[in-house]
C-alpha cells in the first residue's frame, strides 16, 4: 500500500469513526431529550388549543414504550402493584364484574381511582388513565346504587326519553365515584333466547335497539366535554353477538355479510350518529372467523363503511382466542383494527410482545400512532387532563329521590301484562287478604339479575331497594292482610284463607355464558308451586322475573294473571304500582314469546314484512292473537308464538 493510499484509507477510517460517534451521540441525545419531562407550557397541556393540536404535540413527544402503554387496559384484580400504572405507563384500568374495591362505597371507588390517577399523573408526560366499568343497569357494582331494569325491560317501555334519563342518572352516580367510562350500552340484537345475554339487549328488533341505544349514549355523554359528569359510552359488542348459532355465547354467527350488517350492525349507525367514541369488539365469530381478528369487519365495515373514527376496544382477553401464538394473535388483532386491548391480566407480556412486533417491523409505527391518536383524542375531549380526579360532589345523586322515582317509573313502564282473566288485575281496593309467595318474592338480588355487585349477580335483599313482597305490603290498601311464604310447604295454611295469591317466580341471576340454556322451561320448583297454589278458586297472579321469555304454555291455565317483569332492579315498588292499578300496564313485548322450546329461535322478521322466521309459521301471518287461535289447525297453532312481538294488555277493555 503506498502512502497516498494509506492516508486515504486512514482518513476514510477517521471519517467513519467520526460519523459513527456522531450517530451515537445524536441517538443518545435524542433519547435524553425524549426522556426529559416536557416544559410545563408544552402545547398539549394548553386547554385553549384544539384537541388535534394537543394530540399531535403529545404524540410527537412519546417514546414507543409510552405509546404501547396507552393501548393497554388492565383489570384492577391483576394489577400487582398500583405503581405499575406508572411503571408500565398504562392507558387504562378496568373493574370487571368481580373486581370491586374492598371498600365498596362511593369513597372507596373514588379513592381507588384517585390513587391510580396519581400514579399516571406522576409519569414523565402525565397522561391520565381512563377507568372503565360495566354500569349496564345503573352503577350496578357499587353497593346501594340505583339499580334500573336491564335493557330487555327498557325495550318493553319503547321509551327513548326514559332510557336517556336513566343513562344520565347512571352517569352522575358513576362520576361521583370517579368512574367516567362505561362499557355500555349493549346494542346486540338477541335473536335466540337460549343466549344467556338476551337480557342485556333491548329487543330482537334492530330498529328498536338502535333507537334506545342512541338514547342511552346521549344520556351518558350529555353535557360539555369538560363537564365532570360526561361519561364515555361503549356500544357493544360489534358485531353479531346476538346472532350465534343455538344462542351460544361467544359462538359463531353464520350469515352473509349484508344480513349480518343489516340485522346486527344497523344499530351502530344511530349509535355513531349519537356520538359514540368507543366501540367494543365482540367475542363471537362470523362464518368461523373471530371478529377480533377480522380486518374486514373492524376496519372495512366499521371504520370505512360506517364512518366510525373513534377507538375500538377489545373484549376481556378476547385477542387470545385468535389462532396462533401470542405474537400472532396480537399482530392480527391490532392490524385488524383493535386500538386498546382489555388484556386483562398479563400486561407485561402484552407490552413486550407489541414492542417486539414493532421493532421487527411486523407491526407498523403508523398503526401504533393511529391507535394512540384515537385514545388521546378521547382523553383530551373528556377534559381528563384538566380534571383528572373524581368529582365527589356528584355522590349526592346516588339513590337520590329523583333517581329512585326514575327507577320506579322505569319498572312501571317495563311491565308487560300477558294475561288477565276475569279482570284479576288491578287488585281490588277491598281485597281482604293477599298471600305473597315464590322463590323471588322477597329477593332484590333476583330482581336485579346478573351484573349486580358481582358478575353473576347476587341473591337476597343484600342491596338497597324494595322487594316485591315489601312493595305489595307498602301499597296494599289499609286493612289488607299481606301474608308471605317463600316456599309452598310453609305457606299452605295461610294460603287457604287468602283472597288472592301473588307468586313471584322465574330465573335466578346469571351472566354471559353461564346463562346459556337449551331449554327455557319454567323451573321445576316454580311449576310445583303453581300446582300447589292453584286450587281453581283463589285467583293466582304470576309475576315473572326473568331475563327472557320462558316456556310456560302448559302452566298458563293456572295463572289468572301473568305479568312479565323482566329484571326490574332495585325499585320493586314499581311492580306494585301496576298490580294495584296506580298505573296501567303499558309495556309491549320487545321479543317474541315462544310456545315451546322446539320453536326457538323464533322472532318477528321485520325485513320480510313481519313474518315469522320459521317457514311453517309464515302462512299463519303476524300478530295472530290467542283469540283467533281456534280457527287454526294444530300444526299452524304449534308454529305460532304464545305471544307475538309487540303484545301487551292494558286495563281498559280492548286496550292492547
Ligand atoms: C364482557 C363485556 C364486558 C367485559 C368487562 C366481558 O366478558 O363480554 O361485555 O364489558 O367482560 O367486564
Ligand atoms: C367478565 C368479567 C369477570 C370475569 C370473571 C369475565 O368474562 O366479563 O367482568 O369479572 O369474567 O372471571
Amino acid at each position: 500500500m503506498n502512502i497516498a493510499r494509506r492516508s486515504l484509507a486512514l482518513s476514510l477510517l477517521t471519517a467513519l469513526l467520526i460519523l459513527t460517534t456522531a450517530a451515537c451521540i445524536s441517538h443518545e441525545q435524542r433519547d435524553a431529550e425524549a426522556l426529559a419531562p416536557p416544559p410545563s407550557d408544552a402545547p398539549y397541556r394548553n386547554p385553549n388549543l384544539s384537541t388535534d393540536a394537543r394530540v399531535e404535540d403529545l404524540l410527537g413527544r412519546m417514546t414507543l414504550e409510552e405509546k404501547l402503554g396507552q393501548m393497554t387496559q388492565v383489570d384492577i384484580g391483576y394489577l400487582s402493584d398500583p405503581r405499575d400504572v406508572g411503571r408500565y405507563l398504562l392507558g387504562s384500568v378496568l373493574s370487571g364484574g368481580n373486581s370491586n374495591p374492598a371498600d365498596n362505597s362511593p369513597d372507596g371507588w373514588a379513592d381507588l381511582y384517585d390513587d391510580l390517577q396519581q400514579q399516571a399523573l406522576g409519569t414523565r408526560l402525565g397522561i391520565p388513565i381512563l377507568y372503565g366499568i360495566d354500569a349496564v343497569h345503573g352503577h350496578n357494582n357499587l353497593q346501594d346504587a340505583t339499580v334500573f331494569p336491564h335493557n330487555i325491560g327498557l325495550g318493553a317501555t319503547r321509551n327513548p326519553e326514559l332510557v336517556e334519563r336513566i343513562a344520565r342518572a347512571t352517569a352522575l352516580e358513576m362520576a361521583g365515584t370517579g368512574m367516567r367510562w362505561n362499557f355500555g350500552p349493549a346494542i346486540g340484537v338477541p335473536r335466540d333466547t337460549r343466549w344467556g345475554r338476551t337480557y342485556e339487549g333491548f329487543s330482537e328488533n334492530p330498529q328498536l335497539v338502535g333507537d334506545l341505544g342512541a338514547a342511552a349514549i346521549r344520556g351518558y355523554q350529555t353535557g360539555a366535554s369538560t363537564e365532570s359528569a360526561w361519561v364515555l359510552a361503549t356500544p357493544k359488542h360489534w358485531v353479531g353477538d346476538g346472532g350465534t348459532e343455538g344462542g351460544i355465547d361467544q359462538g359463531d354467527t353464520a350469515l352473509p355479510l349484508a344480513e349480518l350488517v343489516e340485522l346486527h350492525g344497523s344499530p351502530y349507525r344511530p349509535a355513531i350518529a349519537a356520538g359514540a367514541r368507543v366501540i367494543m369488539a365482540s367475542y363471537n365469530s362470523w362464518n368461523g372467523e373471530k371478529v377480533h381478528g377480522s380486518r374486514s369487519l373492524l376496519t372495512d365495515v366499521l371504520r370505512d363503511e360506517f364512518g366510525f373514527n373513534g377507538m375500538i376496544l377489545s373484549d376481556w382477553g378476547a385477542i387470545y382466542q385468535l389462532p396462533g401464538s401470542e405474537s400472532e394473535q396480537t399482530l392480527q388483532a391490532i392490524d385488524a383494527g383493535i386500538d386498546m386491548n382489555m388484556v386483562p391480566d398479563d400486561y407485561r407480556s402484552f407490552i413486550s410482545t407489541m414492542r417486539t412486533l414493532v421493532e421487527t417491523g411486523a407491526l407498523s409505527a403508523e398503526r401504533i400512532d393511529d391507535a394512540v391518536r384515537r385514545i388521546l383524542t378521547i382523553k383530551f375531549d373528556m377534559g381528563l387532563f384538566e380534571e383528572p380526579f373524581a368529582d365527589r360532589s356528584h355522590q349526592a345523586t346516588i339513590r337520590s329521590d329523583e333517581h329512585l322515582e326514575l327507577g320506579r317509573q322505569a319498572v312501571r313502564e317495563s311491565l308487560v301484562l300477558l294475561r288477565n282473566e276475569n279482570e284479576t288485575l288491578p287488585i281490588r281496593e277491598d281485597i281482604g287478604h293477599i298471600h305473597v309467595t315464590g322463590r323471588f318474592a322477597d329477593d332484590i338480588g333476583a330482581q336485579a339479575g346478573g351484573w349486580t355487585i358481582d358478575w353473576q349477580g347476587v341473591r337476597g335483599n343484600v342491596i338497597a331497594g324494595s322487594s316485591i313482597r315489601q312493595a305489595i305490603t307498602n301499597a296494599a290498601p289499609d286493612g289488607t292482610e299481606v301474608s308471605f311464604a317463600g316456599s309452598t310447604a310453609d305457606g299452605a295454611d295461610t294460603r287457604e284463607h287468602a283472597d288472592l295469591i301473588v307468586a313471584v317466580i322465574g330465573e335466578a341471576p346469571y351472566a354471559e355464558f353461564e346463562g346459556d340454556r337449551n331449554n327455557l322451561n319454567l323451573h321445576p320448583t316454580d311449576r310445583a308451586l303453581l300446582e300447589a297454589v292453584s286450587d281453581g278458586e283463589t285467583p293466582v297472579v304470576v309475576v315473572l322475573l326473568s331475563g327472557r321469555p320462558l316456556v310456560l304454555t302448559d302452566q298458563l291455565p293456572m295463572m289468572d294473571a301473568l305479568v312479565a317483569a323482566w329484571l326490574p332492579g332495585s325499585e320493586g315498588d314499581g311492580v306494585a304500582d301496576v298490580l294495584f292499578g296506580t298505573a296501567a300496564p303499558s309495556g309491549r313485548l320487545p321479543i317474541t314469546w315462544p310456545r315451546s322450546n322446539d320453536q326457538i329461535p323464533i322472532q318477528r322478521d321485520g325485513d320480510r314484512g313481519g313474518l315469522w322466521s320459521r317457514d311453517d309459521a309464515r302462512a299463519a301471518g303476524y300478530g295472530v292473537s290467542e283469540a283467533s287461535d281456534s280457527s287454526l289447525s294444530p300444526d299452524e297453532l304449534a308454529a305460532l308464538p304464545l305471544f307475538p312481538y309487540g303484545f301487551g294488555l292494558g286495563y281498559e277493555p280492548g286496550d292492547k
